[in-house]
């Protein structure tokens, strides 16, 4: 489904990916974990068509879209769910979902699914996106991506800042998130939380791949050494 090679990325003169080289099937769910500045947000960005990057590195579904702006790669399919939630201080809950299906992909999600994934939602409604707890706000994020009906939804650091009970609620909706084949990437300095969920594992180390993988076939030190950069994952 996604095929990318030789990834490079940055911003201006500053260079934050220096090749990455990724793969996705329909469905699978990937999670990225590395440290703070490894380029996984760069990585997300990239992929969200935020930044332009060599026109023949990112292939989805056939088709290379490396060059294309974000709105047609959101019309392709392929949702972010950005660091920091970033909804429109201004719009009410509902007017942040609606945004996120503009695009009119014909798919599964509507308002309505989204309330009933997270419910907590349908009653704060009318409120400003900015008046709910993070965790409510997060809700309102992804709900907002998954407006679009993605076939691959990409969740930057959804977990950040929240409370364990919070982060458990949250990651409890991704079943029914994979139920359609929607394939996710998920973006989490919680190795464990990400981990636990995702059918392979790729660690940025400094703008590179330094260990990729399945969770139960790699050993806790390994991804230690990976995630810091110490010489033994080399
Ligand atoms: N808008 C920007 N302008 C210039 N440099 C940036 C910008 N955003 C990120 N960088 C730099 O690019 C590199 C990769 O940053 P990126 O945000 O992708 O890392 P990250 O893995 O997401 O980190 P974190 O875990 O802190 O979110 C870092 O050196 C960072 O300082
Ligand atoms: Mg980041």
């Amino acid at each position: 489904m996604l095929t990318i090679r030789k990834l490079r990325a940055g911003y201006g003169d500053f260079q934050a990916l220096f090749g990455i080289d990724l793969d996705l099937a329909e469905g699978e769910t990937l999670a990225i974990i590395g440290s703070n500045g490894a380029g996984k947000s760069t990585f997300m960005r990239s992929l969200a068509g935020l930044i332009r990057n060599d026109p023949g590195a990112i292939r989805f579904k056939g088709e290379y879209i490396g060059s294309l702006p974000a709105n047609q790669v959101l019309e392709r399919g392929i949702a972010l769910v950005p660091e920091g939630r970033k909804l429109f201080p201004s719009l009410s809950v509902e007017e942040n979902l609606l945004i996120g299906g503009y695009s009119k992909r014909q798919g599964a999600w509507n308002l309505e699914r989204i309330y009933s994934l997270f419910p907590v939602l349908a009653n704060l409604r009318k409120r400003p996106g900015t008046a709910l707890s993070g965790g409510q706000q997060q809700m309102v994020a992804i709900g907002r991506a998954l407006m679009s009906s993605p076939g691959l939804l990409l969740c930057d650091e959804i977990s950040l800042g929240l409370a364990p009970t919070t982060i458990k609620d949250i990651y409890a909706a991704l079943p029914s998130i994979k139920a359609d084949g929607t394939a996710v990437i998920l973006v989490e300095q919680d190795i464990n939380q990400a981990l636990s969920v995702a059918d392979r594992f790729y660690c940025f180390q400094e703008g590179r791949i330094s260990l990729s993988g399945k969770p139960g076939e790699v050993s806790k030190e390994q991804i230690k050494a990976a995630y810091f950069g110490l010489a033994e994952a080399r």
